[in-house]
């Protein structure tokens, strides 16, 4: 296990550079298993999630080599289609190659995935698409099978806008006969993210961003090279960083558009804000007022970004009302904030957050990914030292947070423990 020792009470100043998107690089990469050939993705973040994905797409028959930056995948190799349970359980988004394998081989099985500890994560509206489209499925065990003679363009109604269903679907569609309309979809970016690389490769997916997305059906795909988009929640988490310590940070390789919702309560909160090209400077000198925050879909304020954005809230003027709707068991940071002091009440989804002048060094530990970084947000905010345990959480979607942010003024060392 591994632990970061923060000292807190240092002021983050200086440039950081955003790396390419968790949320975008695996569905781009579950992707390529509808290719039969070779893909190059740029831009790809040093992360344990990827890493999980790249054995997933091995043990699949693919390879896949990853140097610095840049991964290239030739899945000419796949056939196997029946995942283990020990890669499935490990992250949710394993669930990304249930589309692309049933859309190429009309034939998977994978077992319910892991992932963080926020919630059931059921798969109902992956499912219920994929039945639409002529998929029979037979859940037993904990185990999906998916089997189809054809998959066939259909017309697909999500009862919620869930990211992972959306990506789904848009895959089993690329290769099916005719076309698909999936309506109520997810509208992230990085859903229009995986659009663009699908289209690279020779599919024709229309309408990401929004919420109706048509998909026509293609025979084939070819190979192509392409760079995935900044982490827009990396980059939140770094202008919260500025902020609770009361620095003046630059952001860079970010896309402001991607940005808004955490930008506007930034901006409702005092901090002072500048947009310029692909770069954005926060700057804090003061106690923040107290803002509510409500987490929606894109393009409302990312469930994503929620811990963090209650990190900076126990330190506010006054009281803020968070209210989280995406995930039934996000809140598991509470309980770590209370032990540095801060005063949180829970009722159901809704967490009441009264501003103290200041945050106490503790013991405390990472729940799930964001949840550690938020920690990470408030240790360094706070007084004196903390001992942040489980640290391997941020690891799966943060390249080396210690470096960063120490490269900005913090003080985080890692302890291998
Ligand atoms: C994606 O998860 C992200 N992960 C999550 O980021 C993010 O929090 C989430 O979208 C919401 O924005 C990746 O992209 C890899 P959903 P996903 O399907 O696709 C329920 C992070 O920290 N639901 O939009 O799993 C589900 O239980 C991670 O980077 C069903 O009920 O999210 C949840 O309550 C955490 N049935 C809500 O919908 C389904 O079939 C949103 O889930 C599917 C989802």
């Amino acid at each position: 296990m591994q632990r970061f020792m923060i000292t807190g009470g240092n002021r983050l100043s200086g440039t950081v550079k955003v790396s390419g998107s968790k949320n975008a690089t695996l569905p781009i990469m579950a992707a390529s298993l509808l290719l039969d050939g070779k893909c190059t993705i740029r831009g790809v973040p040093r992360l344990r999630d990827v890493a999980v994905m790249r054995e997933l797409l091995i043990y699949l028959g693919a390879s896949v080599v990853w140097e610095k930056d840049v991964m290239h995948i030739d899945t000419q190799g796949v056939g196997y289609q029946d995942v283990s349970e020990e890669l499935m359980r490990r992250m949710r988004a394993s669930n990304l190659v249930l589309g692309p394998l049933i859309s190429r081989y009309k034939y998977a099985r994978i077992s319910y995935p892991g992932g963080c500890d926020i919630g059931s994560r059921p798969m109902n509206f992956h499912l219920k698409g994929l039945q639409t489209m002529g998929v029979s499925i037979k859940e037993k065990f904990g185990y999906i099978t998916a089997e189809a003679k054809k998959l066939k363009g259909s017309e697909i109604y999500l009862d919620m806008p869930s990211v992972g269903a959306t990506e789904n679907l848009i895959m089993a569609a690329v290769l099916a006969k005719g076309t698909t309309v999936i309506r109520n979809a997810a509208r992230e970016p990085e859903i229009v993210d995986l659009q663009n690389f699908l289209n690279c490769l020779g599919a024709q997916v229309k309408g990401a961003g929004t919420d109706t997305i048509k998909i026509t059906g293609v025979n084939g795909l070819n190979g192509a090279e392409y760079t995935v988009i900044p982490d827009r929640i990396e980059a939140g988490t770094h202008m919260v960083a500025a902020a609770i310590t009361r620095g003046d940070v630059l952001v860079t390789n970010v896309i402001p558009e991607h940005l808004e919702p955490v930008i506007n309560k930034l901006r409702e909160a005092g901090v002072y804000v500048e947009v310029k090209d692909d770069q954005v400077r926060v700057a804090m000198d003061k106690k923040p007022l107290a803002v509510d925050i409500k987490t929606m879909p894109y393009p409302g304020f990312p469930t994503d970004m929620q811990p963090q954005f209650m990190a900076f809230m126990t330190l506010a003027e006054g009281t803020s009302v968070i209210s989280e709707t995406i995930f039934e068991n996000r809140y598991k940071h509470v309980m770590e904030f209370r032990r540095m002091g801060a005063d949180i009440r829970l009722e159901g989804h809704t967490a009441v957050v009264r501003g103290v002048p200041g945050l106490s060094g503790a013991c405390v530990e990472a729940t799930d990914l964001r949840a550690g970084a938020a920690l990470v947000l408030a240790a360094m905010a706070g007084e004196n030292g903390t001992v942040l345990d489980q640290v391997e959480h941020i690891d799966r979607g943060y390249e080396r947070l210690e470096n960063k942010y120490n490269a900005l003024g913090a003080r985080i060392i890692r302890v291998h423990s």
